[in-house]
């Protein structure tokens, strides 16, 4: 435990801040009651006095004069997961895989580990799972090659000891909350604690090229326990979100150093572990109801990959003084804000209405492009007219209800006519782009009133 002098530090739980009182209220997030108390050892954590001889050692580098190397990926067996990662894992890069307790963070990495380990030395490190409940889940998953080692530890001076003599390839961290080191006098998942141990796991990451996974665990406020000191400490912050008792997950970017932050994973989980999913667009229209109102098909770009989704809403007579609006799976002030625009700009009277918009498939989506397909569906729903089912709609609609340009029209055009769609309505500023899509009726709408009179006034069925 610690030795020499101790200090109370308070630490926010949320973001990390550090102040020497109790606050109610953290000023670095805002959050309410996330300071707790920790006991820091000053003298152990005070940086080493710079020795004269690094002093001298230390030399700039001329940029031109770095060698510029291909950087080598290894491939994880998951696409789905390389897209994410920016074309696979970097040797020496440190990951962090955070998700709601359940999601399937151990399972995805295991799995990671069963491909992996087929032809690298693979180190698996839990703190939670003793090792027969490891394998119970290996067993789920299939079978396993020699070179994947487990260890069931928290103490990470052990760990590193581990990790250097051993010389994995991968390493993975289940959870980096249950790791501690005994110089930090507080207890294991507070922040000191994390942000020593991330540090720890990334000095031994870089000096030794291996690839660090890291899971973290969310708080019930959506964010890893201790979560933005570690967020800026690692490569890769990567979010594996869905919900706990729909079977799709949804692995998302939030940070990448090697690649782009936009794109998503997608997989489905089994009896046998999580699956991918590799046609998204597919799966999210599936089981779409025929002829109802209230539903339209639109278009969200995820990166380089365009997705297909249904809205739904719902716009009912509100039997309380102030109407109920719920959105699950996009963002409610955005569509409040819609509708704001439908009142204002179309005429319709929604004051008076519940609505409850949902992005159907339990997927959480929040492309501005979604837009014009949310008014079209509370505008359907409203007035209880369908729109036709094979008509999808992409579009940024702005506050004098004109209908904006979003990014890659002719990518999600032409996924729309994969999936067999026969009429798009796009931002006439658009149309331009999208002129070599064949095989799809393509109506460009500069605003929300034409695309209404459109689809939903009978112009075309
Ligand atoms: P787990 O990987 O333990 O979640 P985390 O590490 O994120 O807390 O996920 C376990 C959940 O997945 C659990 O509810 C059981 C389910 N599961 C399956 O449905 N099929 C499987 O093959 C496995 C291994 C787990
Ligand atoms: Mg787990």
């Amino acid at each position: 435990m610690a030795k020499g002098k101790s200090v109370t530090v308070y630490f926010c739980q949320n973001c990390g801040y550090e102040s020497s009182k109790w606050m109610g209220q953290c000023p670095g997030c805002r959050e309410w009651n996330t300071m707790t108390e920790e006991l820091v050892d000053k003298k152990a954590l005070s940086k080493a006095k710079i020795s004269q001889e690094s002093k001298e050692t230390a030399r700039p580098v001329s940029l031109s004069q770095i060698e510029s190397r291909q950087e080598e990926r290894i491939s994880t067996g998951f696409g789905e997961l390389d897209r994410v990662l920016g074309g696979g894992i970097v040797p020496g890069s440190l990951v962090l895989v955070g998700g709601d307790p359940g999601i399937g963070k151990s399972t995805l990495l295991l799995q990671v580990c069963q491909k992996l380990s087929e032809e690298l030395e693979v180190l698996y490190i839990s703190g939670e799972e003793s090792l027969h409940q490891i394998k119970m889940r290996a067993e789920r998953i299939g079978t396993f090659t020699k070179r994947l080692t487990l260890l069931c530890e928290t103490n990470l001076d052990l760990i590193a000891g581990v990790m250097e003599r051993h010389r994995p390839q991968v390493v993975i961290i289940d959870s980096i909350q249950t790791m501690y080191r005994e110089e930090i006098s507080s207890a294991p998942g507070s922040v000191s604690q994390v942000r020593e141990a991330t540090g720890v796991l990334m000095r031994i990451a870089k000096e030794k090229e291996i690839a660090v996974f890291i899971v973290g665990h969310v708080t019930k406020e959506g964010v890893v326990a201790g979560p933005r000191v570690l967020e800026h400490m690692v490569d890769t912050v990567l979010y594996f979100e869905g919900d706990r008792h729909a079977v799709y997950r949804v692995l998302r970017g939030v940070k990448n150093r090697f690649g782009s932050t936009n794109e998503i994973g997608v997989f489905e989980m089994c009896d046998t572990g999580l699956r991918e999913v590799d046609n998204p667009s597919e799966v999210m229209l599936s089981g779409r109801p025929q002829g109802a109102s209230g539903s339209v098909a639109a278009c969200s770009m995820e990166g380089t990959r365009p997705m297909l989704l249904e809205i739904q809403a719902l716009v009912c007579k509100s039997s309380f003084g102030i109407p109920r609006r719920t959105a699950a799976g996009t963002d409610l002030n955005r569509v409040n804000l819609l509708m704001a625009v439908l009142e204002k700009r179309v005429g319709l009277s929604l004051s008076s209405n519940d609505a409850y918009i949902n992005i159907a498939g339990g997927i959480r989506m929040n492309e501005p492009a979604l837009d014009l397909g949310i008014v079209l569906a509370l505008f359907s729903s409203y007035k209880d007219r369908p729109v036709g089912e094979k008509t999808i709609c992409f579009g940024e609609v702005g506050l004098s209800g004109e209908v904006r340009a979003v990014s890659m029209p002719r990518q999600r055009a032409a996924e729309a006519k994969k999936l067999g769609f026969e009429i798009c309505v796009l931002p006439s500023v658009s149309m331009e782009a999208v002129k070599d899509v064949n095989g799809i009726q393509l109506i460009g709408v500069s605003n929300v009133k034409e695309a209404i009179n459109l689809l939903l006034c009978g112009k075309i069925a």
